[in-house]
């Protein structure tokens, strides 16, 4: 694996806040979207749901040839952690975020990490 590998990181935009009202506008998961914006090496993405609704706001992220990590229990405002989560994996020479650096949400927050899908290259 090479280093800096781009990061693609999907938002949930769908996600509540568990302790905003129901019916708040606009969710959790939008307003911390909205602290995000692609530069190099790491593309933001909106996203509607990514399965993990009870323990949102929820966010996932990728690199080629590496492993898949998806988060929850963040804060709308927890988008710098996001971004450093990013820049740790496309730094990784092993694929794997390290966590060791990693921000506090992306470490209790962690749902769960997928290995690199067998037959892509990096
Ligand atoms: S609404 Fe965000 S994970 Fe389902």
């Amino acid at each position: 694996l090479s280093l800096c590998e781009p990061v693609t990181v999907f938002v949930c935009t769908t996600c509540r806040h568990p302790e905003d009202a129901p019916e708040a506008q606009p969710r959790a998961g939008a307003r911390l979207a909205a602290t995000l914006a692609s530069s190099e090496g790491v593309e933001i993405r909106e996203v509607e749901c990514l399965a993990n609704c009870k323990r949102g706001p929820s966010v996932a992220m990728t690199r080629p040839g590496g492993w898949s990590y998806v988060f929850g229990g963040l804060a709308p405002t927890d988008g710098v952690a996001v971004l450093e989560g990013a820049r740790l994996l496309s730094l990784s020479a092993d694929g794997l975020m390290p966590w060791r650096g990693r921000p506090e949400p992306l470490k209790r927050g962690l749902i769960a990490r997928i290995p690199p899908i067998p037959g892509a290259s990096a």
